[in-house]
């Protein structure tokens, strides 16, 4: 038995935790056993690399350290709580994952798609979301909805040229890829953006109980 592995990406403030524990609640309605996570950390180990990666610090961060970060945490968190949820037929929502990764680091820090391909291979194997939801919202919008949460993080900080270059990387690898992505529009109204989670759920537990 397998279960399934939804990840839930997109940038700052659009609405990937809060929808996650919405659709979380609605699969556990129907008995489903769902595993809640998130990246990077979702280990005390990984959580202790996630902290390096947010915490603004005096000493610029080189780009491949951030990068090698990324996945050092992502094997622990594959090795300690995705894999084996996954094993015991768990639905695992994850917030953020290597698309995030591609959007980051490759997008916004410009680091070469081919590397990240290379450290995913290495790190994951075959393993791979069976399904995406991209939380699509204009960059200015999901600023203004993560700054009104409080302090910024090393990434938060970052400005518009940065999360225009995420935001296009998602939307680009979710076209290249239709089948495994749903883009939702998260610029609209938390129940638009609950409704169409709705919609997607008869399609969903069709996958997981095969
Ligand atoms: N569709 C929406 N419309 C308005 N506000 C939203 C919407 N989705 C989320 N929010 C609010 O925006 C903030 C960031 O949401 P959050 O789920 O933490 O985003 P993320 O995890 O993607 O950074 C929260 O205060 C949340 O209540
Ligand atoms: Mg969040």
């Amino acid at each position: 038995m397998s279960g399934l592995f939804i990840t839930l990406e997109g940038p700052e403030g659009a609405g990937k935790s809060t929808n996650r524990d919405y659709l979380a609640t609605r699969l556990r309605e129907q008995g489903i056993d769902v595993l809640l996570t998130r990246e990077p950390g979702g280990t005390p180990l990984a959580e202790r690399v996630r902290e390096l990666l947010l915490a603004p610090s005096e000493e610029p961060m080189a780009a491949d350290t951030e990068l090698l970060l990324v996945f050092a945490a992502r094997a622990q968190h594959l090795a300690q709580v995705i894999c084996p949820a996954l094993a015991r037929g768990a639905v695992v929502l994850c917030d953020r994952f290597t698309d995030a990764t591609y959007a980051y680091q490759g997008g916004g820090r410009g680091l070469s798609e081919v590397r990240i391909e290379v450290l995913e291979n290495f790190v994951q194997d075959t393993l791979r979301p069976d399904l995406t939801l991209v939380f699509d919202l204009p960059v200015e919008v999901g600023l203004a909805r993560a700054a009104a949460r409080g302090r910024l993080d090393r990434f938060e900080q970052e400005g518009q040229s940065f999360f225009e270059a995420v935001r296009q990387t998602y939307l680009r690898r979710a076209a290249l890829q239709p089948q495994r992505y749903y883009i939702l529009d998260a610029a609209q109204s938390l129940a638009g953006v609950q409704q169409a989670l709705d919609n997607l759920l008869p399609q969903l537990l069709e996958r997981v109980r095969g």
